[in-house]
């Protein structure tokens, strides 16, 4: 039998050299339904990417002097890196600059005007750049863009338009007719409230001042919206349009676009209006996921608490950081991230509860049975209790995430690793040791095991590491960890080997941990500070420079020369040093003779006209003037040689 097939996306990212924590949410929760469909059998295609048109990355680029491409080539590696340092098993990273994405937005813009559902007309608008998107009057915040609070600016020009008041009617019929298309509910009631009830106007899909960006195929003046660029990646990286289009057939209509709430708005209004308007099936959901933040703020790239999550792998591991995000965090809602938060629930649920259970059970077969689990006969009532819970988490956990409550699933499996730690403290298993109970003994330790492999069945969607480690301390033959097999108690053969391996999270010392955090952070800022700062040098950096009163006392011309004078200067030192200086054009000899001026008397020597200058003087002025600076006043006279600072 063919198996189903499922199709989820993340947004494709803007490129950034500061992926912060809250892009990996969107992520990290996408890469775990990813997982745990493929565990359900399905055929998954994961895709993710990158955004990689538009005026801010044009404008990027300019000031690192380099090209657009270069300048998102470098992040884009970087970001695919990340990718795999938590374990994001994507099928597709698309890039828009991808020849073929490239194309099929040509086609499909070709294709909407050909139709009459884009045509040409005159644009006047409020802009925001960093945002890339077009604000009415009444949509601006004290005249500022609603999402950032930047400053907006007016946009004129000839402009293309898609017809996107026409679909207004249909869309909205869709969303009565299809509840479980935009979740959560509250984000479609705004996005109703907020846009729909005032009334939908077309939208301008293209621009002449933007180059960095897809050129309109017939009319290479203008190019096309970001915001088109952008979301056709879901159908472009299918192949839509194109001769391989395989996939397209296979995987559209998509089955799951989880997006920020930030950007639900362009996937719930102008997505499905743009696939009406192509004929092409809408997909089954638009998810709206909330914010993760520090102290009520959205982490940000812009807004000063960016934090690198190669921090917190770094502090613990990749499945502790996934363990947060996807736990402490209900999908759909914003969450709070504070580093005391995080290390404290790596220490309590992960070391604590989880690590501690698969530490003790394996010590415990190692030092009753020498690692051997064998089943015993003595059974007591309570032993069916774990046994039940067992063989029911999987199905409360199905039933949860096929709702996309990750968090209550991963609660569930939680409590059937607190089962499963109780279940140890009332058979104490240390008592039945010394009484020499082998029958009840093996029991104990043959359930407890058996938990455990289920556990770290119920674990692989979330975690990437942990579960095959879990599978190698307790020796579990591979073929018996697969989804289905967490629904049946007792698979665990007779004679298993279980090895004692180390904690599977290591405690973590909170303070200590968050001060090296913080270190890490200060040099961060310390390294960005000085690209900001160009230009400025620090006191230490000035006080290299070793300036001097000197007294010129002898003044040549130098021959062939009509601009150098070779100057004999008296700096305090046994010789007088020689110092060349065009001066020729702006004082005679005898202006020279005897003044007190300032002296750069460290500087590295050089020859100038087949003379050696061991110094500077220091003087102001262009081309036209100049003007030596002296030290010639009526108020007492410096030695020469004396410091100035
Ligand atoms: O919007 N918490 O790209 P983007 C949770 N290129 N999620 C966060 C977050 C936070 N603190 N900060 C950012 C774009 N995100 C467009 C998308 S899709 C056709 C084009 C999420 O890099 C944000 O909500 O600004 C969004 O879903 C994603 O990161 C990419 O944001
Ligand atoms: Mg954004």
């Amino acid at each position: 039998m063919e198996k189903p097939k499922y199709y989820i996306t993340t947004p494709i990212y803007y490129p950034s050299a500061k992926f912060h924590v809250g892009h990996c949410y969107c992520t990290v929760v996408a890469d775990t339904i990813a997982r745990y469909k493929r565990l359900r059998g399905y055929d998954v295609f994961f895709m993710t990417g990158t955004d990689e048109h538009g005026q801010k990355i044009e404008r990027k680029a300019k000031e690192a002097n380099i090209t657009p491409k270069e300048y998102v080539n470098d992040i884009v590696s970087d970001t695919k890196k990340l990718w795999e340092d938590l374990g994001i098993t994507y099928d597709k990273y698309i890039r828009t600059t991808d020849k073929e994405h490239v194309e099929c937005v040509q086609k499909i813009f070709e294709k909407l005007y050909n139709s009459g559902d884009i045509y040409k007309s005159e644009y006047e608008g409020l802009y925001c750049t960093p945002c890339e998107s077009f604000w009415t009057e009444t949509q601006l915040v004290d005249g500022k863009c609603p999402d950032c609070g930047r400053e907006v600016e007016l946009v004129k020009e000839e402009s293309y338009f898609f017809r996107l008041s026409k679909y207004q009617d249909r869309l909205i019929k869709y969303f009565e007719e299809n509840p479980e298309f935009l979740e959560p509910i509250s984000r479609k009631n705004e996005l109703i409230n907020n846009f729909f009830k005032k009334g939908i106007e077309d939208l301008c899909v293209s621009r002449t001042g933007v180059k960095w960006a897809i050129e309109v195929p017939f009319d290479k003046k203008h190019t096309v919206y970001v915001w088109i660029d952008a979301l056709s990646n879901y159908i472009s990286g299918l192949g839509y349009l194109s001769e391989n289009d395989l996939n397209m057939n296979k995987y559209w209509p998509a089955d799951l676009h989880l997006v920020g709430k930030e950007i639900f708005r362009f996937h719930a209004m102008i997505w499905p209006a743009l696939l009406m308007a192509l004929n092409l099936p809408l997909p089954k959901k638009i998810y709206g996921h909330g914010w993760l933040v520090v102290d009520g703020n959205k982490i940000s790239k812009s807004f000063g608490n960016y934090k690198d999550p190669r921090i917190y792998i770094n502090a613990t591991s990749r499945d502790a950081l996934r363990y947060f995000l996807l736990h402490e965090i209900t999908l759909g809602q914003d969450g709070n991230f504070s580093e005391e938060l995080f290390l404290e629930k790596s220490n309590s649920d992960l070391s604590n509860d989880l690590g501690n259970l698969v530490s003790r059970v394996t010590a415990m077969v190692l030092k009753y049975n020498n690692g051997i689990v064998c089943k015993g006969n003595k059974k007591e009532e309570y032993d069916d209790e774990l046994i039940a819970l067992a063989k029911n988490t999987v199905i409360e956990v199905e039933k949860l995430m096929d709702d996309l409550k990750i968090n209550d699933a991963i609660t569930q499996i939680w409590k059937l690793i607190d089962k499963s730690n109780k279940y140890i403290d009332l058979s104490m298993p240390w008592i039945l040791g010394k009484q020499g109970d082998k029958d009840r003994l093996n029991v104990v330790l043959y359930n407890l095991v058996e938990c455990i492999r289920i556990i770290g069945i119920l674990l692989r969607p979330y975690m990437v590491d942990v579960p095959d480690e879990i599978f190698r301390q307790i020796g579990v033959d591979l073929d018996i960890t697969n989804w289905d097999d967490a629904k049946e108690f007792g698979l665990l053969k007779e004679g298993t080997k279980v090895i004692k391996g180390d904690n599977l999270f290591p405690r973590i010392d909170i303070k200590e941990e968050i001060k090296k955090m913080n270190e890490n952070l200060d040099k961060k800022d310390d390294e960005e500070e000085n690209e900001d700062t160009k230009g400025i040098i620090t006191i230490d950096q000035l006080d290299k420079v070793e300036l001097k009163v000197g007294q010129i006392k002898e003044v040549s011309k130098i021959e062939k020369s009509d601009k150098l004078y070779k100057l004999s200067v008296d700096v305090g030192e046994e010789n007088l040093r020689t110092i060349v200086s065009g001066l020729v054009p702006f004082y005679k000899e005898e202006e020279l003779l005897n003044k007190q001026v300032v002296v750069v008397t460290n500087l590295k020597p050089a020859k100038l006209r087949g003379v050696e200058s061991n110094g500077m003087l220091l003087a102001a002025g262009d081309n036209d003037v100049v003007k030596l600076l002296t030290l010639d006043n009526n108020e007492g006279f410096l030695e020469n040689g004396s410091n100035i600072h």
